[in-house]
């Protein structure tokens, strides 16, 4: 029988314990996260193969979000943030999702989009019907680009034109579609579009300009869904409070900007931790978000006719499992093998159940007690170690800061000052 990612006190646990029991339910060799200081770290060399100019290297902390269930699957979710109560709140709210059954995602084949701008061009609306006649032609001279990509299932196999009437002149905009399989796609793609541009100048009798991948991958579309009985939010109100908060992002940018942000607070989590690019998915997300010509909610919340909770969440995930640093980052290795997955698709997967389940915790916590009395617990733990605790008396000292209602420093070394 597969493990449960349901670790009870999971968050209660050491780091040491923590690690234990990741590789319990990973079926990693005893003592095998032990390595994570230092021979799963990057090193130097790496990271000056990786970028430019490296004169050391930057941590973050990595953490596990517990209780995920994905298309009857359980997975330990690995995400790395500098924000406090992201990965609890995600946990949390993937607990409330196993009251009904969890999350079922579904994406689409990896599509990327590669587009390649003609300019100079007397005839656009002929030019536009020649590239159609040579479609054959320019897809054959993409594929010649990878025969590799091609050998595994994927390469280019569809082109679509459009003119844009813009100033100082009308333009082709050719879009180039290629199924890009585990990969990210950006450099498959990029491939393809320089090397068919000579092709498509000779076809137009124009002049390519911009040849170059669109992080508004919307063939590449993540779709996730998830039904939270009423009584595991606290009953219906509480549904009826989230669908009022989620008509605010709905109807509103200044709103959805946040809700949006709170939904990549996971998603981007989960993208650093597999050493994918956060840039290319943030600006595939927000510019998606914006599809209809407003900005809106990339998640969407309603009520069922038993007055349980049904969220979705839809959006481009260009997500890869090869290439880049996915295949050199020691720890993007590590989350791969965390999360056991076989496909770039199963990781998109997953990384769109955790947006959901992000979005979720945000609107759930905003539409009850608010954001601050988590916050502020956290940050009087913080307060109390800069004041000196150790051990139990965190929790202490935390405590009777949050009761005085004054969470600073020196209240928290007259408090310390008293237990001594
Ligand atoms: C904070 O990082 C994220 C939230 O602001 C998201 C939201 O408002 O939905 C809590």
């Amino acid at each position: 029988m597969s493990k449960s990612s349901r670790i009870s006190g999971f968050h209660k646990m050491s780091p040491a314990e923590q690690r234990k029991a990741v590789e319990e339910f990973c079926g990693f060799q005893a003592g095998y996260l032990e390595k994570m200081d230092q021979d799963l770290s990057l090193d130097i060399q790496t990271a000056s193969r990786m970028v430019e100019n490296v004169i050391g290297l930057f941590e973050m902390p990595y953490g596990i979000a517990t209780n995920f269930k994905i298309n009857n699957k359980d997975y330990l979710v690995p995400m790395v943030t500098e924000e406090s109560s992201v990965i609890a709140a995600c946990g949390n709210a993937a607990r409330l999702a196993r009251e009904g059954g969890g999350f079922f995602s579904i994406v689409t084949e990896p599509v990327m989009i590669a587009q390649i701008q003609v300019v100079h061009i007397k005839n656009p609306h002929y030019a536009l019907v020649r590239i159609y006649e040579n479609k054959e032609r320019l897809l054959a001279l993409a594929n010649e680009q990878d025969p590799m990509l091609c050998s595994l299932g994927g390469g280019a196999f569809d082109i679509e034109v459009r003119i844009v009437d813009a100033q100082p002149q009308k333009f082709l905009v050719i879009h180039l579609f290629v199924n890009v399989k585990d990969a990210m796609g950006a450099n498959a793609v990029n491939t393809m579009a320089e090397a068919i541009a000579l092709l498509i100048e000779e076809i137009t009798g124009g002049e390519v300009l911009l040849r170059i991948l669109s992080n508004l991958a919307d063939r590449r579309l993540a779709r996730s869904m998830v039904r939270v009985p009423k009584e595991a939010l606290g009953g219906e109100e509480v549904v009826d409070k989230i669908l009022l908060a989620y008509a605010f992002a709905a109807s509103d940018p200044y709103r959805a900007a946040t809700h949006n942000k709170g939904i990549m607070n996971g998603i981007s989590a989960v993208v650093l931790a597999t050493g994918n690019d956060t840039r290319a998915i943030e600006a595939g997300a927000h510019a998606y978000a914006c599809r209809n010509g407003r900005y809106t909610s990339l998640t969407t919340w309603e009520k069922n006719i038993d007055g349980d909770l049904c969220g979705t969440i839809e959006l481009p995930l260009a997500l890869g499992l090869v290439g880049g640093a996915t295949a050199l980052h020691p720890k993007a290795k590590l989350s791969l093998s965390i999360l056991n997955v076989s496909s770039a698709r199963q990781l998109a997967e997953i990384t769109a159940a955790v947006g959901l389940a992000q979005n979720l915790a945000a609107v759930r916590v905003l539409a009850t007690e608010g954001v601050q009395k988590g916050h502020m617990r956290l940050h009087a733990k913080n307060i109390a170690v800069m004041a000196g605790a150790s051990g139990p008396a965190i929790d202490v000292v935390a405590q009777k800061l949050i009761e005085s209602g004054k969470i600073r420093v020196d209240k928290a070394k007259e408090i310390l000052a008293e237990m001594l």
